[in-house]
């Protein structure tokens, strides 16, 4: 799978791709993260940018042109099965969107910047918009990063152990039950009996009503209570 990302903030985005499990990705071949940076397609001396709203009003606007100069490069180049734009009023991600968007090719992401870009972007370009949750964040760099993390992850071949993904919390909309790991006992406190016994029918059940029971308590909008 392949993102590009087009930015005026790139360095933001140097080290999110270059550790762990998104850099195995990219060396694996499954994954790319292409930087663009749209200064680089601002058309005056100044490398403008951003530019004062039409009807006045406070922050500045994402230009069109540099924006259009840049997509359309990438569309000549190839095809795109989503173009996404980082914003507070997008669809809000989730795990879902996740696992779909896990097995599209080719995905631009436009970072919002400033107040925002050019509503005529949106109209032409823009197929996609989405959402890290209900906040504001000073830039869509951060976003486009929680987006490429959390898809790039689920991309087939990724992840050495398959099925972890399948037990991350939110799959099957649930929250992930506890978990442990050495010493056994430590400061008093012990790791249940259940997941030493090597009974794996009897773990996976506990599990399960751990999971059910952690969800229940702190996220029944999940189960639909
Ligand atoms: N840009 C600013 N806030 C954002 C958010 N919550 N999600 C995505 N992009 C954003």
């Amino acid at each position: 799978m392949r993102f590009d990302i087009i930015t005026v903030l790139p360095e933001l985005l140097d080290g999110p791709f270059s550790h762990s499990i998104l850099k195995r990705a990219q060396q694996k071949g499954h994954l790319e993260v292409h930087l663009h940076n749209l200064r680089d397609y601002a058309t005056n001396k100044q490398k403008q940018v951003d530019d004062y709203p039409f009807g006045g009003g406070a922050g500045m606007v994402m230009k069109v042109e540099p924006i259009a100069a840049c997509i359309e490069k990438l569309l000549s180049e190839r095809s795109y099965d989503e173009v996404v734009y980082t914003s507070p009023d997008g669809l809000r991600l989730d795990q879902g969107i996740c696992n779909r968007m896990s097995l599209l090719n080719n995905v631009i992401i436009l970072c919002g910047h400033y107040k925002g870009v050019d509503e005529r972007i949106r109209q032409k370009y823009i197929t996609m918009e989405l959402s890290i949750g209900d906040y504001v964040l000073s830039g869509g760099e951060l976003a486009a990063a929680v987006i490429v993390d959390s898809i790039g992850r689920l991309i087939p071949g990724v992840l050495n152990d398959e099925t972890s993904a399948l037990t991350d919390s939110f799959q099957d909309n649930l929250l992930a039950p506890p978990i442990y790991t050495r010493p056994a006992a430590w400061e008093g406190m012990s790791v249940p009996e259940i997941l030493l016994s090597g009974h794996e029918a009897k773990i996976d059940e506990w599990r399960y009503e751990q999971s059910l029971e952690r969800t229940r308590a702190r996220r029944p909008d999940l189960l639909g209570e």
